[in-house]
């Protein structure tokens, strides 16, 4: 099956992605390999990559995840990175000169994927290894509970890739005053030491709460992602009119935040179910942004 996605208008494009005659804002239903193999070099700026996580388990259908996703690849971690690579070939090849992508993975096999990065990317592009800190239910009697996931973090070349700084939180500095200009100041030996007003620069530990199962943005697919955890990724590393790409979709959640940040899209995923929960996202916000 493969179906068009819906076109956004309104969206004028600043992109720096090489995207004449590219046909955007469409998810594919297809192996990824296949889709990304048809499209041109350099034809995304932002790519966000949460693939299977080797788990080796069955997950859905549940009361609350109409959808199965099948995360068995056999032939454990070694089996997992022969999936894995020449998909992150391509990806590297479809990223602009100013591109960025994000791969997340957890414990079972982000020290493996980080060497792989390491030699498809180069190991001076490599930019973060960003932890997502969670809490959710379940606790480990025999280890420490496993409350984060690893998002690895790499430039198509770096120097020449967007980063837009973002700032989050309350200083940890004690002591701080604030001047009359409403800047705050912490009083040293040497004089006044100003604070951006706007809180810290975001440190690569991110606090972003799970999604909770009564989450009112949950649309029934496991392993679904919070739109917040995605609105950061996309905002630090795209701005408006540029194309985001998810080729391991799910349930869209990365395209439905690039939508809603007036981002162009392209995304794929080789199960139906997925492709068509994504579609109805997609279709929603396109809805929403023809009201404002
Ligand atoms: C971890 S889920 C992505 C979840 C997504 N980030 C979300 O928020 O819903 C990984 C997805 O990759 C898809 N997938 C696995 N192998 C694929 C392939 N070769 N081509 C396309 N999609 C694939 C699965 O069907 C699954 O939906």
């Amino acid at each position: 099956m493969r179906s068009n996605g819906c076109c956004l208008s309104g969206v004028h494009s600043t992109t720096t992605a090489t995207t004449v005659g590219l046909a955007l804002d469409r998810i594919v239903c297809d192996d990824n390999l296949v889709f990304m193999s048809s499209l041109p070099d350099g034809c995304c700026d932002l790519i966000y990559a949460d693939p299977p996580f080797n788990s080796n388990r069955t997950l859905g259908p549940t009361k609350r995840h109409r959808a199965t996703f099948n995360d068995r690849h056999g032939e454990g971690v070694r089996g997992f990175l022969d999936f894995l690579q020449p998909r992150v070939k391509e990806m590297h090849r479809l990223l602009s000169p100013t591109g960025c992508i994000f791969i997340h993975l957890d414990w079972r096999t982000v020290h493996y994927v980080k060497v792989m990065l390491d030699e498809v990317f180069g190991q001076d592009n490599f930019l973060n290894e960003i932890i997502w800190s969670y809490r959710s239910g379940g606790v480990a009697k025999r280890w420490f509970a496993r409350k984060h996931d690893t998002l690895l973090f790499y430039a198509k070349k770096v120097g020449a890739h967007t980063f837009n700084r973002m700032r989050h939180g309350e200083y940890r500095t004690l002591d701080l005053r604030m001047s009359s200009d409403g800047r705050p100041f912490k009083q040293t030996r040497n004089g006044r030491l100003y604070f951006h007003p706007e809180g810290p620069a975001i440190p690569d530990v991110w606090d972003i709460p799970f999604l909770s199962t009564v989450a009112k943005e949950r649309v029934g697919y496991p392993t679904q992602k919070p739109e917040s955890l995605l609105e950061r990724v996309i905002r630090a590393s795209s701005n408006e009119g540029d194309v985001v790409a998810d080729f391991f979709c799910g349930s869209g959640t990365a395209l439905a935040v690039a939508a809603r940040l007036k981002r162009r899209w392209l995304g794929c995923d080789l199960n139906p179910d997925a492709v068509a929960i994504t579609q109805r996202r997609l279709d929603e916000v396109a809805r929403f942004r023809q009201l404002f």
